[in-house]
């Protein structure tokens, strides 16, 4: 385990007390682990210390990496460095995919009800450690403890959504045309599953994943964000004291790396598919190792999310929406509102409304009770809001708040709302992944229709609208994989979460489970 700096300084100075109280020998190790161990539990404020993992996990091993090389966390509030995890390689991405192999042959073998059945353990050990879990959530993301606690409740509903689609993989009986058979569709898993997620939901895209594999009979390698791999960790420790037994899940935890480990996890033959979250650029990539092998892929890449608000819309609802959509996590979610058209008729009135609301957020540290909204994930995503800011103003829009990084050592930008932005600017062609959010005026529905489809991806959109006419023409016609409509709030375990045009591939969460089997077809003849 890794204590933080924090952590370091206690248990030194516990042992510089110990010296000049005379007792000049060093405690024995065990006690000295117990040092680190309570010292950790002090820093992080866990409740139980042991779920802070920092090595890598395969065949049921923590381990380093062989060659020892490590990369620092750090948390995105306080630019403090958390721990240190290993630096995993090629070996340690083989030995993985090799552990997985062999656990395939008995998880798949398990009954859906015995899979379940520890799906639905690890589940309740996730609701028990809900407190620890958030917060290393929140220490190593920085989103406030509240919407940790979202986060975590959206990740165990994984779990269990999985778990209970476990035992519904149902096959089909086909009446056949042909005289003495029968026709049957039975489904089975197939077989090694690399999962690939991101830092913006470091436990959510996780579970999402997993869930889903572990329950149709798949066993799994892991590819966690460097950024935030302490949650992943910790569920992985709390899975396997749910039971789930070694090489089923197993962790390949990178920085340096990165590259060759993303290639080995799709090109491996041993791995049957790859799930991957993140941006589109690093999806089409891995979508190209893993066609050489014929594999199945879900890819879930960026989002330019529209959100419309028509001027028969509830303003109020749709001030909410949009709160809620544009800055959810700081804005560094793929499905954030990034457009906002507003009809010109309340054009005013509504950005006035989302100023007032954002004036009074307070951006912060997460564990700090008063905040309502945390940091970015790093500097560079702090320089990316900065470029989209500035290139909308160069362009003519109008900074009605916001617009700079925040003072202090985290990578704090301020919400922003920018008015009258053009439809050249940056921030209409590409995700800001950040709270910026751009106001853009538009005349009439079939305008903003083409305005908002005028772009490569296509994951989320939203609108508001009381007009049922107008509410089944508009989200009929947005080309993106979900609408919310009079919502900003479209993501639960149950819905077929995923994206068209070059949002990627594939559907997560509600039947996503048939993502990770294969169809056969079995003719019984000769009856
Ligand atoms: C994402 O940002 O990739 C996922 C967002 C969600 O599940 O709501």
């Amino acid at each position: 385990m890794s204590p933080s700096t924090t952590g370091v300084k206690l248990v030194s100075s516990t042992l510089r007390a110990a010296q000049r109280n005379g007792k000049s020998t060093l405690p024995s190790l065990k006690n000295r682990l117990a040092l680190y161990r309570m010292a950790s539990t002090y820093a992080w404020g866990l409740k139980d210390a042991s779920l802070i993992r920092s090595q890598g996990f395969i065949d049921g091993k923590w381990v380093d990496a062989k060659e020892g090389g490590k990369f620092a966390v750090t948390n995105p509030s306080t630019a403090e460095e958390l721990g240190s995890i290993p630096d995993m390689g090629l070996n340690e991405t083989q030995e993985a995919i090799a552990a997985a192999s062999k656990a395939f042959k008995s998880w798949s073998k398990k009954t859906a009800k015995e899979r379940h059945d520890l799906l639905m353990k690890f589940f309740a050990l996730m609701k028990e450690n809900e407190d620890d879990l958030s917060r290393l959530i929140t220490i190593e993301n920085g989103k406030p403890m509240k919407e940790a606690k979202g986060e975590h409740a959206y990740s165990a509903s994984f779990i269990e959504w999985f778990a209970e689609e476990a035992v519904r993989t149902y096959g089909e009986f086909i009446p056949c045309p042909l005289p003495g058979t029968r026709n049957v569709v039975i489904k089975q898993p197939v077989g090694v599953v690399s999962i690939l997620t991101p830092w913006n939901f470091p436990s959510a895209m996780i579970t999402r994943k997993l869930g889903a594999a572990l329950a149709a009979g798949c066993t799994a390698v892991i590819k966690p964000p460097s950024e935030t791999p302490y949650s992943c960790l910790a569920l992985v420790e709390l899975a396997t004291r749910a039971g789930i037994p070694p090489g089923v899940i197993n962790v390949v935890t990178t920085h340096a790396n990165i590259a060759e480990v993303g290639r080995e996890l799709c090109e491996n033959a041993d791995v049957k598919k790859v799930s991957f979250t993140g941006s589109t650029s690093v999806g089409k990539m891995l979508y190209k190792y893993a066609a050489g092998t014929m594999k199945k892929v879900s890819i879930e890449a960026g989002g330019n999310a529209p959100f419309i608000v028509f001027d028969d819309a509830d303003i109020d609802a749709a001030v909410e929406g949009a709160l809620v959509c544009k800055f959810r996590g700081s804005g560094q979610t793929c499905v954030c509102a990034n457009r906002i058209y507003v009809q010109s008729s309340i054009y005013a009135e509504f950005a006035s409304r989302l100023a007032e609301k954002v004036a009074a957020f307070k951006v912060g540290d997460g564990f700090d009770e008063q905040t309502t909204h945390g940091p970015l994930i790093h500097d560079r995503a702090v320089e990316k809001v900065q470029t989209h800011v500035d290139d909308a103003v160069k362009r003519g829009a109008q900074l009605l708040h916001g617009g700079k990084r925040l003072d202090g050592k985290g990578s704090f930008f301020a919400p922003t709302i920018l008015a009258d932005v053009p439809k050249d600017a940056l921030v209409c062609q590409e995700e800001t992944f950040g709270p910026l959010a751009a106001l853009i005026k538009f005349e009439t529905e079939e305008e903003v229709i083409k305005l908002a489809n005028d772009t490569s991806v296509g994951l989320a959109g939203y609108f508001f609208s009381r007009d049922v006419g107008r509410v089944w023409r508009v989200a009929e016609a947005l080309e993106v994989g979900m609408v919310g409509t009079n919502t900003g709030a479209i993501s639960q375990a149950v819905i077929p979460f995923g994206g068209v045009k070059e949002s990627g591939l594939g559907r997560e969460g509600g039947h996503g489970i048939e993502e990770y089997m294969n169809v056969k077809f079995i003719a019984f003849g000769g009856l």
